[in-house]
């Protein structure tokens, strides 16, 4: 009896975890204004998960589209795709494989710390408590707002301690929880900063005459969720009243444009925009944190994944930003820094004429409410392992995006 109960409870706890056992990857090429039909209607029926772009109505002609068909639809999805001679190629053939291949040693390692492997909450947790000790000259910790699981969310301030405030820039990292090259990035950037500091004159020269706040992990609760759950995760896990579906997108939540474009008003939609503006909690924190600080915050600089791309204000509307040309610009010297290192090629642009309109995003949002240096980076890959991105390429994708990095930094100071 007892065997059978704790057996009984072994099962419940298995059955949480979401496999994806014989679910792939597409690629859709779609061709014509009727392939881009087709592809919107099997969006819902065969409950395709899009990775590129974030929803079906943003689908155009002769642009990629990068969908996560579940086991159960391969059949008819091919079926579909045969029909209508849709041209396509699959990416990743077993997600399941691709998932557990991610890792390098095969097995998530949830207690050893590494900057290049992807650590768990908790280990990001001491993380922080360590980096902060060991550093209490460059580093301190403040908390800015607590998820809706109740986890903490801490910001780092780097930068050598001055009497008066400082001119700043914020980044954040893992608005979407399963973009986990971006995590890992913000840990990176941190380790950089302390560990080059009074030798590399770049950055002594940046943390001496501003601060950078880092928030390491933005979606806590999403992020522990993908390491617990379910990999491919992007939301918050807030409930929703009068829904079973769970979660809100954060980068649909800020007030821009709210939910007027390329966001969805369903809770069950992976691109929901809440039910109003800062409804999560997350999305709050971190505005109230922008907000109060925008007399000394000139750069907001937000980590994502994938598709190598910066784009920058706005994703909203097609209509230019005030600043455009000089946002270019920057955006472009960046992508320059980038590629000298491994080639590793990137497209700018504003959001909406780069990839797709999107209401809601926090660089638009913050660019409004005065934050000039707005950007929004998409790290690697372009497709071949998405989210899934090797632990391999930990090390190389963090110390090209340094340079991009480093650079806007540079024509921030410079343009103080
Ligand atoms: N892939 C990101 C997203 O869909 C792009 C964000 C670009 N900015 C924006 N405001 N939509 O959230
Ligand atoms: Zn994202």
């Amino acid at each position: 009896m007892k065997i059978l109960l704790l057996l009984g409870l072994v099962a419940v706890t298995l059955a949480e975890v979401t496999r994806f056992d014989g679910g792939k990857v597409y690629r859709l090429k779609p061709k014509t204004e009727e392939h881009v039909e087709i592809i919107k209607e099997i969006g819902d029926e065969f409950q395709l998960d899009f990775w590129i772009p974030s929803k079906a109505d943003q689908v155009t002609i002769s642009s990629n589209v990068d969908v996560r068909v579940d086991a159960a639809y391969i059949d008819y999805i091919n079926a579909v795709l045969q029909q209508t001679e849709i041209e396509h190629e699959i990416l990743i053939d077993d997600l399941q494989a691709a998932i557990d291949a991610q890792v390098d040693n095969g097995r998530i390692s949830t207690k050893a710390y590494s900057y290049e492997k992807y650590n768990s909450w908790d280990t990001i947790q001491s993380w922080m408590d360590q980096t902060v000790s060991a550093n209490s000259n460059l580093v301190s910790r403040m908390i800015i707002g607590t998820t809706y699981e109740g986890q903490p969310m801490h910001v780092l301030k780097l930068g050598k301690q001055s009497g008066s405030s400082k001119p700043a820039i914020f980044m954040d990292c893992g608005i979407h929880a399963r973009e986990w090259i971006s995590p890992a990035f913000c840990q990176w950037f941190v380790k950089e900063a302390v560990s080059t500091y009074g030798t590399n004159s770049q950055m002594t020269r940046l943390l001496d005459q501003m601060d950078v706040y880092v928030l390491p992990v933005f979606n806590i609760d999403g992020y522990r969720f993908t390491w617990s759950n379910n990999r491919m995760w992007r939301k918050t896990r807030s409930k929703n009243p009068g829904s079973t579906c769970i979660g809100t997108d954060p980068n649909r939540n800020f007030n821009a444009g709210w939910c007027t474009v390329g966001a969805s008003k369903n809770p069950c939609s992976d691109t929901y925009c809440g039910c109003k503006p800062e409804s999560a909690v997350e999305v709050k924190a971190v505005a109230d944190f922008l907000r109060k600080n925008k007399s000394i915050i000139k750069s907001y600089l937000t980590i994502h994944s994938y598709s190598q791309l910066l784009l920058f204000p706005y994703s909203y509307t097609t209509a230019p930003a005030p600043d455009h040309v000089e946002l270019m610009r920057v955006a472009e010297g960046a992508a320059a820094a980038l590629k000298s290192l491994y080639g590793t090629q990137y497209t700018c642009g504003p959001g909406a004429e780069t990839i797709y309109l999107a209401a809601g995003g926090s660089d638009d949002w913050a660019y409004d409410l005065g934050v000039k240096y707005a950007y929004t980076f998409e790290l690697r890959d372009t497709g071949r392992y998405g989210f899934l991105l090797p632990e391999s390429q930990i090390k190389p994708t963090c110390q090209e995006t340094m340079l991009a990095v480093m650079y806007i930094a540079d024509h921030v100071l410079n343009s103080l």
